[in-house]
């Protein structure tokens, strides 16, 4: 195992955050997704489980910097409180806001300087596709607060996660390629 140089030991802490912070949002959505069906919100549960792979790519990303910077992964998944599908989708449209005003960027504007790579791309990948999952939330938590369950939120639907960034979409093709990291849409995972 390669020492962590002192220059990245900061930007190393930051991924490992940003690590345990994927891991139980993607724990987190997990469960919203199963409470979601349980209220018939078939829909959002569907946003619920793209966020949650989303997530889950992000983690596995984050998971290779600290490695390839000489660090080990670790975290910790905490209980998840469950509430009403409204109460899940506005919690978890308040972890996207932190992490797209406030964790990304700070942990970018830190790792930037440094010219690492891996650390900088993950952060960016993450951020970007963090900025979806907000957009798609309050879209769900408007339609729900207006009683529109016969919307997208009541039924099943697929949702386009790409396998590299986490980039989520609700259209089968939105561009040729991932807006955030070229990857073809032909390769996008469905998720429903
Ligand atoms: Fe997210
Ligand atoms: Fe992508």
């Amino acid at each position: 195992m390669p020492a962590i140089a002192a220059e990245n030991a900061v930007t190393v802490q930051n991924l490992l955050a940003a690590y345990e912070g994927e891991s139980n949002a993607h724990a987190k959505y997990t469960a919203f997704a199963a409470k979601a069906d349980e209220d018939g919100l078939h829909g959002a549960a569907s946003l619920f489980r793209a966020a949650a792979r989303a997530e889950q790519i992000h983690a596995g990303n984050h998971a290779r910097a600290i490695k390839q910077l000489g660090g080990e992964t670790q975290c910790e998944i905490h209980a998840v409180e469950v509430k009403s599908t409204l109460e899940n989708l506005k919690a978890a449209l308040g972890g996207e806001t932190y992490e797209i005003e406030t964790m990304y960027p700070g942990f970018l504007a830190e790792a930037a300087p440094r010219k690492n790579t891996a650390a900088n791309r993950t952060f960016t990948y993450a951020l970007e596709a963090e900025k979806t999952h907000a957009r798609l939330y309050s879209e769900a938590i408007a339609l729900l607060e207006a009683g529109k369950t016969d919307s997208w939120i009541g039924a099943a639907r697929n949702f386009y996660v790409c396998p590299v960034c986490g980039y989520t979409s609700e259209t089968p093709e939105e561009h040729d390629r991932c807006p955030v990291c070229n990857l073809l849409w032909e390769k996008f995972e469905v998720i429903r």
